[in-house]
């Protein structure tokens, strides 16, 4: 619930750091990512669920309509917190029943991920459970992931099917996700992730699991209007480049955006998908050279998942000052899943870029809201917080940005904004 009735006007007065990370509409990269926007002493005057105005609070105050209009204004006192745009977290799988508690104690004691989901274990294992559970119980379940998102500092999600696997169970989890969205102040992004791993029952014939998501499952969910995005896993134990490209190309022609799970643990060739224009190609744990040049040039979004290289107890993360320094638009998603990263916590994933990808505190910030926006083709409205664009922000109990990086696995996330109204 709201923890005001909604007001026309709501004024966050006394921000001692205000991050706006205002400027162009495009991906920031290479040195552009560390541009933040701050602002002290700030004031955010929001209207309509809009930002109506962002910036210094003197100049705000001094503003006649404010002046004038002052009474009918709600206002939040700040007191000399930090605020920034609500975060957007643009990769997650939320549509699982149970946690992989067998898989987790299997890798404790020295098993490999690839290992495990070989052996039947992994993504299959989640797919027995999802494909047991009523649309409603799913929805319960991500409700209960997008509110402690929400708790954290989220206000955008992207949400992926995935464990379903079926026309009917792949169908059931985009409206379980459809569900719950309507049950959340945020604005969640579905995506369809039927070519997540070849099924069970399809062992040994994975291009005709293939036709099937392309002659039955994509048409379906395009004319239902259930996803906005389609994925792909592309990468051994998962689905060949070429498999992958088939999926993609179908997206399209069903009116459907594109975006890929590549260079996990092997790379791919990523020219050829990007004729498919994907919004962003997601891990990029082991990209090639050449592939980070032309990603440079174009406006791919790489989305890194540090919670998953964690989760798993790897040694290394995907290299993000490269990329960085090469002009590659980057992004950070939590990948909230039951497998490699059972975290909502953007706050934790901006820790572990600045701990582990040595990311600074303000690139890490930049990629997890204006280069996210980016990454969901949402940067006309999310992102940033300058007039005229929706009034989602998070303000946290701190009294620098940095602390945001600084004071990992801690919630100090205090309050949320979303288009213009108050919640926990
Ligand atoms: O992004 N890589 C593929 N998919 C997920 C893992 C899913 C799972 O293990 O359940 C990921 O890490
Ligand atoms: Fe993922």
């Amino acid at each position: 619930m709201p923890k005001n009735s909604p007001t026309p006007y709501l004024l966050l007065a006394n921000i001692g750091q205000l991050l706006t990370l205002r400027g162009q509409g495009a991906p920031r990269r290479g040195l552009d990512l560390q541009e933040i926007g701050l602002i002290e002493n700030a004031a955010v005057l929001c209207g309509g669920g809009k930002v109506l105005a962002a910036g210094s609070q003197r100049e705000l105050l001094r503003d006649p309509w404010v002046r004038m209009n002052r009474k009918k204004v709600k206002e939040l006192d700040c007191q000399g917190r930090v605020v920034i745009p609500g975060l957007i977290d643009c990769h997650t799988h939320p549509v699982f029943a149970e946690p992989r508690l067998v898989d987790f104690e299997k890798r404790i004691s020295g098993a490999g991920y690839e290992e495990i989901a070989a052996a039947g274990g992994g993504i299959r294992s989640s797919v027995a459970v999802v494909r047991q559970s009523s649309r409603g119980e799913l929805s319960k379940k991500v409700l209960m992931a997008l509110n402690a998102m929400l708790e954290q500092g989220t206000s955008v999600v992207e949400a992926k099917s995935g464990y379903g696997l079926t026309l009917e169970d792949e169908i059931k989890s985009l409206e379980a996700i459809r569900d719950a969205a309507r049950q959340w102040p945020g604005e969640v992004v579905p995506t369809l992730l039927a070519a997540h791993v070849v099924p069970q029952e399809y062992a040994g014939k994975a291009d005709e699991y293939v036709k099937k998501v392309c002659d039955e499952m994509i048409p379906l969910v395009a004319k239902k209007k259930l996803a906005k995005y389609v994925d792909v896993f592309c990468d051994r134990g998962a689905f060949t480049q070429e498999q992958s490209e088939k999926v993609l190309a179908t997206a399209r022609k069903h009116g459907l955006g594109t975006r890929a799970h590549v260079c996990q643990f092997t790379s791919a060739k990523l020219k050829p998908l990007l004729e498919h224009q994907p919004a962003s190609f997601d891990h990029m744990d082991c990209v090639q050279p050449e592939d980070i040049s032309l990603l440079a040039r174009g406006e791919t979004v790489a989305v890194l998942l540090p919670g998953a290289n964690y989760f798993l107890g790897y040694k290394e993360y995907p290299d993000a000052r490269r990329l960085i320094e090469a002009g590659v638009p980057v992004a950070l998603a939590t990948d909230y899943n039951p497998g490699t990263s059972p975290t909502p916590s953007m706050p934790f994933v901006i820790s572990l870029a600045c701990t582990h990808m040595k990311m600074t505190p303000a690139e890490a910030i930049g990629a997890a809201t204006i280069n996210a926006a980016c990454a969901l083709r949402l940067q006309e409205r999310k992102g940033s917080l300058e007039a005229g664009k929706d009034a989602d922000m998070a303000v946290f109990d701190v009294k620098d940005y940095r602390e945001i990086a600084y004071w990992f696995a801690w919630d100090r996330c205090a309050e949320m904004v979303v288009q213009g109204e108050l919640w926990v």
